[in-house]
């Protein structure tokens, strides 16, 4: 290929993976009002638009379905655009407990969740996750954990999603690859760092098996996806939960 091509050929690929994205989005995961409304309270109340996307959206309901979860954790709620994804993937009598920090995004996250007819097995509850993570012993094991909320928190999300779940149960965390910062090795950056020691972690850690792959923000970011196959030594929830 003649070099002065080179330019056009990267456009020609960047389109290419918008159309994709779009069209596997438009496929596999369409958005109804109710996304949709969620959306758009992003914007009325001038929350920060890093939800994910419809297609994790769909991933998180299939990896709901394919563990039977009936209990869902989600650490970090925004304006619960991921919480609809996943407490629709519940079944009728099933939970999501989703955790936020901040009141105002908890409120919208509530109303998003209303307006989607699902209060009746979502809740969310305010304060840092660190201080609420210890209160649900009583409600564990989680079939599913979801950490998408502040990054240098992830290490100390993964230590309580461990004792929160069982063996087959999943974590899957948001934001794992970072534009591949985090796995350049260590850095002063405390958000960079602290992703890079979960996925260390994820990748090494004797009770999980787990992958990561990118799949937001065109490659540079993804899920780590885990599976617990073996259980916690401070497991909350018992041995055979
Ligand atoms: C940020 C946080 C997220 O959870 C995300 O998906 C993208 C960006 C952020 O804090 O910048
Ligand atoms: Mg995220």
């Amino acid at each position: 290929m003649a070099e002065q091509d080179e330019p056009r050929r990267l456009r020609d690929d960047a389109e290419t993976r918008h159309f994709i994205e779009q069209s596997l989005n438009a496929l596999f995961a369409p958005e109804d009002d109710a996304l949709r409304a969620a959306l758009e309270a992003v914007r009325a109340h001038d929350m920060p638009a890093i939800q994910i996307s419809p297609v994790q959206g769909r991933l998180l309901q299939v990896l709901a379905h394919a563990c039977g979860a009936r209990k869902i954790l989600e650490i970090g709620a925004l304006a619960g655009y991921s919480g609809i994804w996943l407490a629709r993937a519940l079944p009728p009598s099933g939970r999501l407990i989703s955790l936020e920090v901040s009141e105002k995004h908890a409120q919208a996250a509530r109303d998003s969740l209303a307006r989607a007819g699902l209060t009746d097995r979502a809740e969310v509850r305010v304060g840092p996750a660190a201080e609420l993570l210890p209160a649900l012993a009583g409600e564990a094991p989680f079939d599913l954990v979801f950490i998408d909320a502040d990054k240098p928190g992830y290490p100390t999300y993964l230590d309580w999603a461990l004792r929160l779940t069982r063996v087959g149960s999943l974590i899957v965390a948001d934001n794992c690859i970072r534009g591949g910062r985090p796995l350049r090795g260590e850095s002063d950056d405390p958000t960079i760092a602290a992703i890079g020691a979960y996925d260390r972690r994820a990748a090494s850690d004797p009770r999980l098996l787990s992958v990561a792959f990118p799949l937001d923000d065109d490659g540079m970011d993804g899920f780590a996806i885990s599976v617990v196959i073996a259980p916690d030594a401070a497991n909350v929830s018992g041995p055979s939960a």
